[in-house]
């Protein structure tokens, strides 16, 4: 949630993945946080799951990372 980030586009994502945990009931499962800047502002908007780093994050590339990581 840096600032680069947000304004690169994390802003929508976190909509999105708000919504994809609220649609797949994962709720229950994760701790969904915001992270300040990772000091990798230029490949961003970062996201981190697990501490696996995905950089560039776009919203049709934001999809399928969700559906591999959370199998749905
Ligand atoms: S704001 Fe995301 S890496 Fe710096």
């Amino acid at each position: 949630m840096g600032s680069s980030c947000f304004s690169r586009g994390n802003s929508a994502n976190v909509k999105v993945i708000k919504q994809f945990i609220q649609d797949n009931s994962l709720d229950a499962q994760l701790t969904f946080t915001g992270r300040l800047c990772e000091n990798m502002c230029s490949r961003g908007p970062v996201i981190v799951i697990d501490d696996k780093v995905y950089e560039s994050v776009n919203l049709s590339r934001l999809c399928k990372i969700l559906k591999e990581e959370f199998k749905c």
